[in-house]
This record gives structure tokens, C-alpha cells and sequence, in this order.
């Protein structure tokens, strides 16, 4: 077998088709490790830069391009795929003038098939269930998670069982998962409470866990890295900047990163800043001690995705962290929703939990962490139109304790030619960005 299942804290192994989430021996949390060595000579750049464009599966999907660093031994057939990945790396000089650097580059995760990163670890999550036979797929979930888990079980043939909380959950996110047609069980608990819910009933019914606790979930957000990177030309930046949750995405960079640097496809791994809400940073603060004192917290932000207090993936977020020489920072809901309005003005846009990435990168900037000079990648995990209420919120200046600093204003006006005129006339130039009108 190529690939195996290990323990990342005592190395404990299983066999790759073993229905587990955590070590039986320890609890720790499970890799799935590879064996590349006898594939090694032909793991090139070429290899991959080869398969650029490609129109048949697996490898149109910009996760299955990868497939040797993904999961080399699975059979093409079990593969669900909806062509995900192949989102864009856009250079946006306005955008790095806010966050004070002179590169950035962000790679948009929101242009996946349900409009987040999610589907990279979906399609490897189905695959794995396909593999193993399931019948039913289980997630809990701030959003994002469960309607990629929707679309993907559909495309399987299987049922999608979501646990969602009562509260926050933007519109954009539940619609999916109500029209792809998963059992939707609005559960009043947040996402902490919900994430313990769905583990334990999906011990107890058998039904197939698709949270990142599961190790194949990450093998497949690997390849936000591995596209980015290819899209650089295989040159490492000196950042990446990403928003934390769960803290999947943070462990799959890593683990990602590292592989791509002992194949030797990258010739320096760059640095990961990890970047919560301050309303939900059980990670920041856990760094803050020097990782003495790990707490949950009860988490509380307007970027609901990222609203988590206790992350199951902590151990190997920390474990990138230390393979990278990374940092973690935390930032307000106020610098969070200012960033978005930045990034959707430059005509890309995001949901709020994005523009962590952004608002994370301005504040290492200005506290001389990341410098002028460094190249900063920054991962968009989102698309814009997943939450439209925070967004119509901020322009129209109705969140509590915000005031907007990139405003839009909605005009109003009666149909009358003059009136629309004259309002035309004397409408104010749109703000420029940049630092001018931020306070923060
Ligand atoms: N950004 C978005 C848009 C997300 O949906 C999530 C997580 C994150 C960032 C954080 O990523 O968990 O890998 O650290 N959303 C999950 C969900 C929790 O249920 O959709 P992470």
C-alpha cells in the first residue's frame, strides 16, 4: 500500500481503508502519509506543469492534478470530482498598498464549484467515503462545509446529513444545503457543541465523518499550495497568510508545504501566518502563552465561517507552524470587514472570514513581521456572494459597533429625470483606497 494512516503525536499506524478519526491509542490526530520514494524520480514540476489545461479527469480538477502528492493509490473511478480548484492567483497592487507591502498576491478560493476552498477536501472526502463504501456522510458546519458536503454526496449518490447552528449561518451557505438536498438539522448549539455532535452520532449510525478532523479532507486542500505555488512558477513566496477556524487549511499548508519541499518541486518554504477573529482566537492566544496554556473560547464574530472556539485541528496547526517559522495574528471584526470592503471594491471580493487574510497581513506589516519588501500570499477561502447580509449590513452602516470606513451608500431617488440628475451630480467620488480613510 502507498499510503498509510499514522498518529501524528505517537505514531501509531492503520491501514489507509480504516474507518478512523483519532489515534485508538493515544486520541491524537491522524495523517494520511504517503510513501513517494518509488515515484520520486518522476514527481517533477514537469510532471505537474504538464497537465495544465488538461479537459478529462482526473487531472482537470486542480486537485486530482496532483494526484501522487494526493492519493496516489486510489482508483480513478472512485474519484467524485466537480473540476474543483483551478481558481485564479490574483496580483492586486491596491490591494497590497492597504496592507503595506508591495507584492500581494491572493489565490481565490471562493471560485471553487460551491464557492469555497472546502471542495478541494470535499472531493478527496467523497473519494475516500466511495472507497470505503459509505452510504452517508455527515458534517457539522459554520456554512461552507456542509454545502460542499451537500453538492458532493449528491454527485456520489449518497446522503449528506448536516448539523448547522440556529444562529449566523449565512443565507447564501443554507440555501445550498437545503437545495442539494442533505438532511439539514438546524440545531440549537453552536459550532463547538454541534462539531461533538456530529462526531458521537456518527460513531453511533455509522454515517461517514467529513469535518477536517478527517485526514482526508486535508490531503485535498494540499493542493490550494500546490496550485499556488505551480501558478508562481514554483517560486515560494515569503508568506502565506490564511484565516483560522477548525485550522485545516493551516495544517494541510503545512503539511503540504513540506511536502513540496522535500520533493524538492519548491527550494524554500515560506512563512505561515495564521490569522483568527479576535472574537474566536483560542489559537492566538494559545501562542500568546508560548503554547502553555491551550483554552477554548466562546466564540463570538460577524465572520461567522470562522466562528469556532475550540478547533479540532490545533495539534497540527501548531505542528505547521513550527515547520514553517510561522505566526499567528487576531483581528477585529472592524479591520475584517474594512479589509473585505477593500478586496470587493478592486472588483474580486470575498465573505467576511476572508479578508482575515487581508486585515492579518496589514497588521504583521505594520508591526514590522512581514516587511515592505516580502512577497505575501494570501488565501481568499470564500466568495462574496455567500454572505450578502454582512455585506449589504456594512455598506448600509447597520452593524452594530462598525462604522464602515470604505463605504458604498445605496442613493435613493423618485423616478424623475431631474432628480437623478441633480443626485448624479453631486455624488461624491468613490473613497480611494488605500490607508487614507482607514483608522485602523
Ligand atoms: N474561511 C471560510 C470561508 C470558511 O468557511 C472556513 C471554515 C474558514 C475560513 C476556516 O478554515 O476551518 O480550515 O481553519 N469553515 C468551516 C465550515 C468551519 O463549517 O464551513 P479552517
Amino acid at each position: 500500500m502507498p499510503s498509510i494512516l499514522q498518529c501524528v503525536d505517537c505514531s501509531q499506524q492503520y491501514p489507509i481503508d480504516t474507518v478512523v478519526y483519532s489515534c485508538g491509542a493515544c486520541g491524537g490526530l491522524l495523517d494520511v502519509r504517503h510513501d513517494f520514494e518509488p515515484a520520486r524520480q518522476g514527481l517533477t514540476q514537469n510532471l505537474f506543469d504538464g497537465r495544465l489545461g488538461a479537459l478529462s479527469a482526473p487531472y482537470n480538477s486542480g486537485v486530482w492534478r496532483y494526484k501522487e502528492l494526493i492519493y496516489p493509490g486510489v482508483d480513478d473511478e472512485h474519484i467524485v470530482s466537480r473540476m474543483e480548484g483551478n481558481t485564479n492567483l490574483y496580483e492586486l497592487p491596491k490591494v497590497a498598498a492597504y496592507a503595506g507591502v508591495d507584492t500581494l498576491f491572493l489565490k481565490h478560493e471562493g471560485e471553487n464549484p460551491t464557492g469555497s476552498f472546502k471542495d478541494r477536501g470535499m472531493t478527496t472526502g467523497l473519494t475516500q467515503a466511495k472507497v470505503l463504501k459509505m452510504k452517508r456522510v455527515a458534517c457539522a458546519s459554520t456554512g461552507n462545509t456542509s454545502a460542499s458536503l451537500a453538492s458532493y454526496a449528491a454527485r456520489a449518490g449518497m446522503q449528506g446529513i448536516i448539523f448547522l447552528q440556529n444562529q449566523q449561518i449565512a443565507l447564501g451557505k443554507l440555501a445550498q444545503g437545503i437545495a442539494f438536498g442533505a438532511i439539514c438539522l438546524q440545531i440549537n448549539a453552536d459550532f463547538d457543541r454541534n462539531m461533538a455532535l456530529a462526531q458521537q452520532v456518527s460513531a453511533r449510525l455509522g454515517m461517514y465523518l467529513l469535518n477536517s478532523v478527517n485526514p482526508f479532507r486535508l490531503e485535498g486542500q494540499k493542493s490550494i499550495m500546490f496550485e499556488a505555488l505551480q501558478q508562481l512558477r514554483w517560486q515560494a513566496p515569503d508568506w502565506i497568510v490564511v484565516p483560522g477556524g477548525n485550522l485545516g487549511n493551516s495544517s494541510a499548508f503545512g503539511k503540504g508545504l513540506l511536502e513540496l519541499y522535500e520533493l524538492g518541486l519548491i527550494d524554500r518554504l515560506p512563512r505561515l501566518a495564521i490569522v483568527q477573529a479576535e472574537g474566536a482566537n483560542p489559537l492566538y492566544r494559545h501562542y500568546k502563552s508560548g503554547f502553555r496554556q491551550y483554552q477554548p473560547v466562546k466564540a463570538q464574530t460577524i465572520a461567522s465561517a470562522i466562528k469556532i472556539g475550540n478547533p479540532v485541528n490545533v495539534s497540527k496547526a501548531i505542528r505547521a507552524l513550527e515547520w514553517t517559522g510561522g505566526v499567528v495574528e487576531a483581528v477585529s471584526d472592524q479591520q475584517i470587514m474594512d479589509a473585505k470592503a477593500v478586496v470587493d471594491a478592486v472588483g474580486i471580493g470575498c465573505e467576511p472570514a476572508s479578508a482575515c487574510s487581508v486585515a492579518g497581513a496589514r497588521k504583521l506589516a505594520r508591526r514590522g513581521i512581514i516587511q515592505r519588501g516580502d512577497t505575501v500570499l494570501g488565501v481568499l477561502t470564500g466568495h462574496i456572494l455567500k454572505d450578502p447580509e454582512a455585506t449589504i449590513g456594512y455598506h448600509a452602516d447597520t452593524l452594530p459597533q462598525l462604522k464602515p470606513q470604505h463605504r458604498n451608500e445605496m442613493l435613493q431617488a423618485e423616478a424623475d429625470i431631474e432628480e437623478i440628475v441633480a443626485l448624479l451630480e453631486s455624488a461624491p467620488a468613490p473613497a480611494p483606497l488605500g490607508a487614507a480613510r482607514s483608522q485602523n
